[in-house]
């Protein structure tokens, strides 16, 4: 039984997941928005005893991959293979319950999603047009969007693509950039005529207005929201294909060159996943009414899932519609947006070998901070102090408790419960609304809210224990203490089964601990789960508290991050104007060795050196104290201005000056001469 759908039953569900593109590895961002949830959503269901299955699977086409492939000197296919296979096992090792994970370029993906657009194209569910693109005259092809730079109109930003600018936000197309220029060649594009497939989408207009508009005004807001915005300004046909050589080409004659667009094939691979993994069987899943389809999202594919996938199946004739699309928004990292591009990301494979056996941790810190209704960010500070004072004070500590005091007092064996008072009647009460608060949340996509109901009932049980001191009354009245353990063991194991979807691996913990039988979710909210005199396990702790130095090593990781990314994007100097070379000669430059360094005092930049300058032995004042140690520096060969006029600085008479090269970040490093070259030997 589940809790929502008491007027509309289905038989069975079919759940995606957002294929992620497989053009580097899956990062908490996806996770919090789409797969956290999802499997959660989904592990429920099983417990409820539902029919579901769950797809995942990696999208493989679009211009990303291909420039990724340009960027790293390979092919789009080893791309796609290697990422792949770090995002399948990354997803397995977090526990996904996928039910399928495969690939859009599987072979049963390409007959799929050709057979679907033959179906189309010769029901005459397409327009033809001839548009003009931006094509690379030197390379001979068309550009992608993202393959044009050029300046943004809006923002003036001179680095903007052809799709999108990144730094005002706006979505932009190709033909609106000032300046627009070739990635490939770096020359300016020409327009030609190409010809494209296009789905009139303003044919569905009535029909999507209907269908969202009116029957699911129960989507979440910020989905109906953007729904209805793309509907009130009215649809546009779209092309369903792109002049690329990746891709599943275009299965019709004068199509050479041409391939499916990726938002058109992409989410077809979930249908192709389902038939790859049960064969004929994949009707029932995509075509029987009494089948409730939901998919997961973040925001950015609410267009996609909600109109232009929509609008596809409903031209094709045989499918369901989505029931619900849960888009979540986007989860930012330590204030910043999540970048693939920029590496401004947690990634999961590193996630997991820095925090071996932590997957609940993330889970947790990411269903509990998950961006439902707007942005949310995910800092490392929140993530230590959500374990420890979460996840280990309330839920650990209840667990631990309960069980240590049952060692101690009872042998390890669940005790007698004998009369309940009535404490122990309120509690029962309050324990047995856990399961139905929590599912009815989960079906109502609201995980957040439904895991803060699960810690409740850890807090339930931490309270309960409290007030009751069994660590008193055993001194006095066994019974009662008995009573009292038997109750909070009860509680614990409510919380096993209860927090299965939100945190498996200590819930399985947690069940072997108890030696509790499996359970459906709607067993829970009852306290006569475990058998009296049953045994329990030695306790083991379930979660462990995370120290500074983790949490250090991992912000230490992103400030390098973002100290990469300064210099990536940092602009070089123009060049300055020509000098003769007697302007050159003027400045006698000498390799000199550092004999003795100190700090001036005072100062936090200046050190006082002593150089040895094959003329004579001099003091030099240099402001690098920031990057250098004087014991480190001593011997070192530096170049060195000899001839500079001398200056007093903070009362110290400096004669030259040592040669430094600076970064964009203005860090410093000595230019050096890497031959063991006597002092005084000239530089020119
Ligand atoms: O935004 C993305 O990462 C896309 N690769 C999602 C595709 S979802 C579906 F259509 F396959
Ligand atoms: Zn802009």
């Amino acid at each position: 039984m589940t809790y929502t759908d008491k007027n509309r039953k289905f038989k069975r569900y079919t759940v995606t997941t957002a294929l992620p593109y497989a053009n580097g590895p899956i990062h908490i961002g996806h996770m919090a928005g789409v797969y956290v949830p999802a499997d959660i959503y989904c592990r429920y269901l099983r417990l409820q005893g539902e029919d579901i299955f769950f797809i995942g699977g990696s999208d493989e086409h679009g211009v990303p991959v291909t420039i990724r492939a340009k960027k790293e000197g390979c092919t789009p296919q080893d791309v796609v293979d290697r990422y792949h296979s770090i995002i399948k096992k990354s997803f397995e090792e977090f526990g996904m319950t996928f039910d399928v994970y495969s690939r859009t370029t599987s072979a049963t993906h390409e007959k799929t999603a050709s057979e679907f657009f033959l179906k189309l194209y010769n029901e005459g569910k397409f327009i033809e047009q001839t548009t003009k693109q931006y094509y690379d005259e030197q390379e001979q092809t068309f550009l992608a969007d993202r393959y044009i730079t050029g300046t943004c109109p809006i923002c003036g930003n001179e680095h903007a693509y052809g799709d999108q600018c990144e730094k005002c936000g706006s979505s932009l197309n190709a033909t609106d950039l000032i300046n627009p220029k070739s990635a490939l060649s770096g020359n300016a594009p020409v327009l030609k005529e190409t010809k494209h497939w296009f789905l009139p989408l303003n044919d569905y207009e009535a029909f999507l207005k209907e269908w969202i508009l009116e029957n699911h005004k129960e989507w979440k807001v910020n989905v109906y929201g953007q729904c209805k915005s793309w509907l009130d300004n009215g649809l546009q046909p779209r092309a369903v294909t792109r002049d690329l050589d990746w891709g599943i080409k275009v299965p019709v004659k004068g199509a050479d060159g041409k391939v499916l667009y990726v938002w058109f094939d992409a989410p077809i691979g979930y249908i192709s996943n389902t038939i790859e993994k049960v064969g004929d069987d994949w009707r029932k899943w995509w075509q029987d009414k009494e089948t409730k389809l939901v998919h997961f999202i973040g925001k950015d594919n609410i267009v996609f899932h909600c109109i232009v996938f929509p609008a596809m199946l409903k031209a094709h004739g045989d499918f369901i519609l989505p029931e619900n699309v849960p888009a979540n928004e986007f989860l930012n990292l330590e204030g910043d947006k999540i970048s693939t591009s920029r590496s401004w990301a947690v990634w999961l494979n590193e996630y997991l070998e820095d925090f071996p056996n932590k997957q609940d941790v993330l889970r947790y810190v990411l269903c509990a901070n998950a961006p439902e209704t707007k942005d949310n960010d995910f800092t490392w500070k929140d993530f230590q102090t959500r374990n420890n004072s979460e996840l280990v004070a309330i839920l650990g500590n209840f667990v631990n408790r309960t069980i240590v005091l049952t060692h101690k007092y009872f042998e390890g064996k669940v005790p007698q419960t004998f009369e309940l008072n009535e404490t122990d009647k309120s509690a029962m009460e309050e324990i047995k609304a856990y399961p139905e608060k929590i599912g009815t949340l989960i079906e109502n996509y609201k995980f957040r809210d439904a895991l803060f109901e699960l810690m409740n009932l850890a807090r339930l049980g931490n309270k309960y224990l409290t007030e009751n001191e069994p660590w008193k009354t055993i001194k006095t009245d066994e019974k009662r203490t008995s009573a009292v353990l038997n109750i909070s063991l009860q509680i614990c194991a409510n919380l096993a089964i209860l927090a299965e979807p939100f945190l498996p691996f200590s819930s399985q913990k947690l069940q072997k601990m108890l030696n509790l039988a499996k359970h459906s979710w709607t067993q829970a909210g009852s306290i006569s789960l475990l058998p009296q005199g049953s045994a329990i396990n030695t306790p083991e702790l379930l979660f462990e508290r995370i120290e500074d130095e983790a949490i250090q090593k991992q912000t230490d990781k992103l400030e390098a991050t973002k100290k990469q990314n300064l210099l990536n994007n940092a602009e070089v100097k123009p060049q300055k104007e020509n000098i003769s070379f007697e302007d050159f000669e003027k400045m006698d430059i000498r390799i000199g060795k550092v004999l003795q360094a100190e700090k001036v005092a005072k100062t936090k930049k200046l050190l006082k050196l002593t150089v040895d300058t094959g003329i004579d032995q001099r003091t030099i004042v240099s402001g690098i104290a920031e990057w250098y140690k004087p014991e480190d520096i001593i011997g070192r060969r530096v170049a060195v201005l000899v001839n500079l006029a001398p200056k007093e600085l903070k009362g110290i008479e400096s004669r030259g000056m040592i040669l430094m090269a600076e970064n964009a970040l203005g860090e410093l490093s000595f230019v050096g001469c890497d031959k063991d070259f006597n002092a005084g030997s000239i530089v020119r």
